[in-house]
């Protein structure tokens, strides 16, 4: 078996855009994931690298938090820690919350470790090394933000979702019509009658989703 077929087409592409990053730092630019009839002009959104949410998920992100002021956040994927820094920022401003991020590797987990802590918002962010689909946590889910590899992303929700605050928001990102996957994955989720989802129209596609359970 070749070695891009053993350690993965993707696993490589993420270390080949963290050493670009230390190359040449965040470049913002313009969004380059191809158009979609729901996002036809994705060149009017922003973003850092193909592996970071776009800039204007970021501030949405932010937004969220200081929106909703969760006590808990738990983010699925780190990569280089750029979302957990903004969902940190939100926590800040709300002076309270914590965010739990994972990262299964090991080098990708150990830069953004580095990163987080020249941050000066390490206090708000508990990194872990483990994978989402071994991650225990103890406690309420506030907001979930599930984004860690597409494939796996049902099964996330699946496992997280009893621990999932029901006024709570969960989070999808990569739900394009372009990125099948994870869209199949929140509608499946819908018809089996576990969430109630928004297809927001981004570059990536981000799926808005609550638990569906009787409103009080
Ligand atoms: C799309 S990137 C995350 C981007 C980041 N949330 C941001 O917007 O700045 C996905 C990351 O998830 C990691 N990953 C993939 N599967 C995982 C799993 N099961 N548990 C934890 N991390 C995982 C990958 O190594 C990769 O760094």
């Amino acid at each position: 078996m070749s070695l891009r077929r053993l350690f993965g087409k993707k696993e490589k592409q993420e270390r080949r855009i963290l050493r670009q990053i230390e190359r040449s730092g965040d470049q913002l630019q313009p969004e380059y994931h191809r158009p979609t009839p729901e996002c036809p002009h994705p060149e009017r959104w922003q973003m850092y690298d193909s592996m970071t949410a776009e800039v204007e998920v970021l501030e949405f992100l932010r937004t969220l938090v200081t929106t909703i002021k969760p006590e808990l956040v738990v983010e699925t994927g780190t990569f280089s820690a750029i979302s957990t820094l903004w969902i940190a920022e939100g926590l800040k401003a709300n002076g309270r919350g914590r965010v739990i991020s994972c990262e299964f590797d090991e080098p990708i987990y150990r830069n953004a470790k580095a990163r987080i802590e020249g941050s000066g918002l390490a206090e708000w962010i508990e990194l872990r090394n483990e994978s989402s689909l071994e991650m225990k946590i103890e406690g309420t889910i506030d907001l979930f933000f599930s984004d860690s590899d597409m494939p796996i992303r049902e099964q996330e929700i699946r496992r997280f979702l009893p621990q999932i605050n029901p006024c709570g928001i969960i989070l999808m990102h990569d739900a394009s019509s372009h990125l099948k996957t994870v869209r199949d994955a929140a509608l499946n989720l819908e018809k089996d009658g576990l969430i109630s989802a928004v297809l927001l129209p981004t570059p990536r596609g981000l799926v808005v989703a609550q638990r569906k359970l009787p409103r009080s």
